[in-house]
């Protein structure tokens, strides 16, 4: 499975209305109302952290996220808000401070191998009346992505392209994570969603792919070898998602689950 490929800020925010639906549902469910320090884990372009900062202005609200593209594109939202500091590292190598009273990451996790070894961890180190949110996306069966799995593994592509892309194990199921939280000693609840997103405009889900799953590939292919996998993979997102009179629908299943060490 690969590591987090290289990002785009403009391409990813270009459905951020679509994107910014499953943080305020995941955020909603953390009750805490004064909290000194919260963490953004895989904070991207920084948006929906500045959110967390404008709803709790007293805490320090920290980004961390690993693309040099990422965190500069969230220069001007730290420089509006004192308490605001989006700054780069790696998930991995996190250890919370003492004060962490909130950690939520949202669309981060699935990009870390493993990751449930490190929501151990920090389920231990975590203070008490500490909460934590994640969501990560639940959609590795759905077209989107076994026809770019497919495409990658077929005979043109396999040599290019194997290994690169990430499959269903890249995230756990939402019983997983409960049992995982429940087992831990922390007060805990999980859920999921599919969300029927809407989009508009020509070929909107490669749109969507180009800003996350897609990326892997474009990393590895040369600009002439990306261009013609963009060309056959749009053709069977087409078939799969065909345009309708009121735009392409989208379905995008998302796992949940906040919890609250007691
Ligand atoms: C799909 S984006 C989500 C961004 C943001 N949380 C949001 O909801 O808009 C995933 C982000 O995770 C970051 N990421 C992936 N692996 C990481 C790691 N090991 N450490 C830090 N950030 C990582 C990527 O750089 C990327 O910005």
């Amino acid at each position: 499975m690969s590591a987090s490929p290289t990002w785009d800020p403009a391409v990813y925010a270009r459905f951020g209305d679509e994107r910014s639906r499953p943080f305020a549902d995941l955020t909603a469910r953390i009750g805490t109302r004064s909290p000194r320090h919260v963490v953004d884990l895989g904070c991207g372009p920084g948006t929906l952290t500045a959110s967390l900062a404008d709803r709790w202005p007293d805490a320090v609200v920290e980004g961390i996220d690993s693309s040099p593209a990422m965190v500069e594109s969230a220069g001007p939202l730290s420089a509006t808000r004192a308490l605001l500091r989006i700054h780069r590292g790696d998930i991995r190598a996190w250890v919370p401070d003492d004060d962490v009273d909130v950690v939520v990451s949202n669309a981060a996790l699935q990009w870390v191998p493993g990751h449930e070894h490190l929501l151990s961890r920090w389920l231990g180190q975590l203070a008490p009346g500490c909460w934590l949110g994640v969501q990560v996306p639940g959609n590795f069966d759905s077209p989107s992505h076994t026809l770019l799995r497919d495409l990658a593994g077929s005979a043109r592509w396999h040599r290019r392209l194997d290994g690169v892309l990430r499959h269903a194990d890249a995230v756990g199921s939402p019983e997983a994570y409960l049992d995982l939280l429940l087992g831990s000693g922390w007060q805990a609840e999980a859920w999921e969603t599919t969300y029927l997103h809407v989009l508009e405009g020509d070929d909107p889900v490669l749109g969507w792919v180009r800003g996350t799953a897609l990326r892997p590939v474009l990393d590895t292919l040369t600009d002439e070898e990306g261009a013609e996998f963009e060309a056959q993979y749009r053709l069977l997102l087409r078939e799969a998602y065909p345009a309708g009179a009121h735009g392409t629908t989208f379905p995008f299943r998302r796992i949940f689950f906040v919890g609250r060490k007691p």
